[in-house]
């Protein structure tokens, strides 16, 4: 079968290798892919934002199976246009995808269907939002609706913060019309866990937990950013809240996605807060998460291909999803400055000490080949994931092997997984 993988970074590179080693698949393409992905698919320069093209260039190739990675093209329904032309593709249609493009919806619909999550009002007007944070307990949550490249939750210390985030999102429309409406939610705290599904439109099948670190500097300081690196499987996350998040979370989300004529299919992101009352949800996204594909594929043991159809054929019931018993840790290497103003265009050394090592994976995010060098083209430039017996050692080995590339302007965190060892 010949499959096509639509996006760019480190998260489809990942998704890229693990379908490269379904035996099913006799040619591979990627759109429009990077200096890494080049390796293992052809790549095609077409944007993620060309749906129609997309599904000609799938029409003509004879292409069986897309997957789409990132969150806009789903969010503008490039699944229903592939789908009205007779392709078979891997996630959810617009009106599903919705679950991530509107926080609005989302908390909604957790409302409806009593999904436990932080308490929360929606604002269409800047005056009533700030008239009802002058009253706000502090910290509080403000969160733009739409879609934001993962910046748009902004968590305010004070009704000067507030009053701040309000004019940036609703007024300064810094996120375009994804600003509109604003979602205040009451900040919670405890540990923080990914939780990706494979879902079919009634069955939902989670993968083994990971945990992201999204600020850019140690200690979880600094900006957001897309991820800075992740761990799994989460130690916290145990198997009685695992139990606990199928019964209250999980099935109860699919169930009330197909109540509402919104049958989810693809991968759902459970962006989860564990409190001492138990799993909140801070956030659904309808996609693979990125960095945290790059520790849970290399950890799978299906061929993902197999699962990736189960879920488009309604059958994901006859699939037993199985994961190794080991820990993976990934280590993004950024641009200095990332996520504000950055320099690109550095040569990276030192990729080629990884190709013969089976525990390490380098996935990229954002690179580019250049006369046979291969060049950082952007924020996060690549992931180091190494893989061990323990989490322990995954940690040691992943920051080891950051040690062996170099590009001009270097950065990463030096703390990711330090929770693992402090457990
Ligand atoms: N790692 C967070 C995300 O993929 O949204």
């Amino acid at each position: 079968m010949k499959v096509l993988v639509v996006g760019v970074g480190g998260r489809e590179h990942a998704i890229t290798w693990k379908i490269s080693k379904s035996p099913r698949v006799t040619k591979l393409y990627c759109a429009p892919g990077n200096a890494g992905i080049a390796e293992i698919a052809e790549c095609v320069d077409i944007p993620v934002t060309k749906h129609e093209e997309l599904a000609d260039f799938a029409l003509s190739e004879g292409i069986g199976l897309t997957v789409i990675g990132p969150d806009d093209p789903l969010a503008e329904g490039i699944v229903d246009v592939f789908e009205s032309k007779g392709l078979r593709v891997f996630g959810p249609r617009k009106n599903a995808a919705i679950i991530e493009s509107s926080k609005v919806f989302s908390k909604n619909l957790m409302k409806k269907y009593n999904i436990p999550t932080p308490f929360y009002e929606v604002f269409d007007s800047p005056d009533k939002a700030l008239d009802y944070l002058r009253a706000g307990k502090y910290p509080i949550v403000v969160k733009a609706d739409g879609l934001a490249l993962g910046k748009g939750a902004i968590i305010c210390m004070d009704y000067a913060e507030a009053e701040n985030a309000v004019k940036e999102i609703m007024i300064d429309r810094i996120f375009g019309e994804s600003g509109s409406k604003i979602v205040v939610e009451e900040f919670i705290t405890g540990r923080e866990v990914s939780v990706l599904a494979f879902c079919d439109g009634t069955h939902i099948l989670p993968m083994t937990s990971a945990q992201d670190h999204k600020r850019a500097k140690d200690n979880d300081m600094g900006l957001n950013t897309g991820g800075m690196g992740t761990f799994s499987p989460s130690p916290f996350y145990t198997g009685d809240i695992d139990d606990y998040c199928k019964k209250y979370i999980y099935q109860p989300v699919m169930d009330a996605m197909k109540a509402e004529g919104r049958d989810f299919v693809g991968v759902l992101f459970t962006g989860l807060m564990l409190t001492e009352d138990g799993p909140k949800v801070l956030e659904f996204n309808a996609r693979f998460g990125d960095p945290e594909t790059q520790v849970v594929l290399p950890r799978m043991k299906n061929d993902l291909v197999d699962v990736m159809e189960a879920c488009i054929d309604g059958r994901l019931d006859e699939i037993n999803l199985e994961f190794e018993d080991n820990a993976a840790v990934c280590v993004i290497l950024a641009s200095e400055g990332y996520p504000e103003r950055y320099e690109k265009g550095f040569e990276i050394q030192g990729l080629d000490y990884f190709r013969d090592k089976e525990d390490y994976f380098i996935f990229h995010a954002a690179t580019r080949k250049d006369n046979g060098k291969v060049l950082t083209n952007g924020g996060r430039v690549l992931g180091v994931t190494a893989l061990g017996s323990t989490l322990k050692e995954a940690r040691a080995k992943a920051y080891e092997g950051t040690g062996k590339i170099y590009f001009k302007n270097k950065y990463m965190r030096t703390d990711i997984g330090r929770a693992i060892e402090q457990n």
